[in-house]
């Protein structure tokens, strides 16, 4: 039987073998030159030596993607290899929700393709982030469309949770139990669009940490939000409410950072080093885990000024650097393998390139911000 290490080298050999990029590495393709598919011999295609999982490995980090289930596994020659070429976490943009593994009915589950994930995970040497338990948002017609008694929609959550996380027990390193459970701003209690909190209100915070505890002992049970990387009202709530948990004794491991951050056309916009060290410590000490579970850093499209790309780099490497620099910071995990597959393109028009490939699946000039990040000193 192959050992996990064998087999990981024979699975990143046969990624190298198939892997093949287009463009620069600064993410252009000059007009007229070759992209990789069409002639894989030139320089600019050679597999790189050094890949972000082996460099945050070396610093005993891990780093991760989320994939969707559009693009993963239906170009397994390009995306798929780079996907576990580069990265040693992955996580489903949207798979493990409740619209997608939940959707049609209170006791039946879509388990087709998150377990494909989980097994390519688990054939590749990856972890797997699970996302997300409970949220306000992607949730199925049958549950925001039936008006529950608070008992009830408890044991809809709790049967959730049991089958969700029992069904990857040991499989799931961490868990996004409650995702985004605080409005910006105030960083008051988020009711409104929420099942949970409008029926339960807070109270289906804890219940959620203890259900996930019950069903997987070994998983990791993080807090995950977004503007909570700089100081203000929603990080002062979120750090009580962690607080008040750990005093009341909820099982609660960590805290993601979704770290979706925009470069304004003025280039400002991306917290420096410095204030998100402050911020991870400031978690950390309450004897939390950090990962950073969804970053992404888009800018103006078209028409990005130099200005805004540097800043754009400088970002991931502020990040990067930053996780580094906090021992408690374990994981950083960006938003989507490539610039056309991420949800920034809809969600906020406008802005794109956020990633660190292009659609080429080449290696982008961000991509350099991480690698050099991650090899410093
Ligand atoms: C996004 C997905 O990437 C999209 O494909 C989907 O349409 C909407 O959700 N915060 C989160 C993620 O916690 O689950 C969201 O993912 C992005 C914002």
């Amino acid at each position: 039987m192959m050992g996990a290490v064998s087999r990981l080298v024979a699975a990143l050999a046969a990624v190298a073998l198939g892997a093949c990029g287009g463009g620069n590495d600064d993410g252009t393709t000059a007009p007229g030159e070759k992209t990789c598919q069409q002639d894989p011999t030139q320089p600019k295609c050679a597999v790189p030596t050094t890949t972000l999982r082996g460099l945050a490995s070396a610093k005993g980090r891990s780093f991760g993607v989320s994939v969707d289930a559009t693009f993963f596994g239906a170009n397994p020659a390009a995306y798929d290899v780079v996907v576990a070429r580069e990265f040693n976490v992955i996580v489903a943009g949207n798979v493990m929700k409740w619209s997608s593994i939940h959707r049609d009915s209170r006791y039946s589950y879509r388990w087709a393709n998150p377990d494909t994930m989980v097994a390519f995970a688990q054939t590749n040497g990856m972890k797997v982030r699970g996302h997300t338990l409970v949220w306000y948002q992607q949730n199925p017609t049958w549950l925001t469309g039936t008006t529950w008694d608070p008992e009830t929609l408890k044991v809809v959550l709790k049967e959730h949770i049991d089958s969700v996380v029992g069904h990857y027990k040991g499989k799931v390193l961490a868990w996004d139990v409650v995702n985004e459970a605080f409005n910006d701003g105030t960083g008051s209690l988020r009711v409104t669009g929420s099942p949970w909190a409008t029926t339960l209100g807070a109270g289906y915070i804890d219940l959620a940490f203890q259900e996930a505890r019950a069903a997987d002992p070994a998983a990791l049970l993080f807090y995950n939000d977004y503007n909570l990387e700089t100081p203000g009202l929603k990080q002062d709530s979120v750090f009580a409410r962690i607080s008040g948990m750990k005093s009341r004794g909820i099982p609660i491991d960590g805290i993601g950072f979704q770290a979706h951050f925009q470069v304004n056309a003025d280039a400002t916009g991306v917290p420096t080093k410095e204030t998100l060290i402050a911020t991870f410590n400031r978690f950390a000490a309450l004897g939390l885990k950090i990962h950073v579970t969804e970053l992404d850093i888009r800018v103006r499209t078209p028409g990005a000024t130099s200005a805004e790309l540097t800043a754009q780099n400088q970002g991931f490497a502020n990040v990067t650097a930053a996780c580094l620099a906090v021992p408690a910071c374990e994981v950083m995990v960006v938003w989507g393998l490539n610039d056309g597959e991420s949800w920034v393109n809809t969600t906020f028009p406008g802005y794109g390139q956020a990633l660190l490939f292009d659609d080429s699946f080449s290696r982008k000039a961000t991509y350099n911000a991480v690698s050099s990040a991650l090899s410093a000193p």
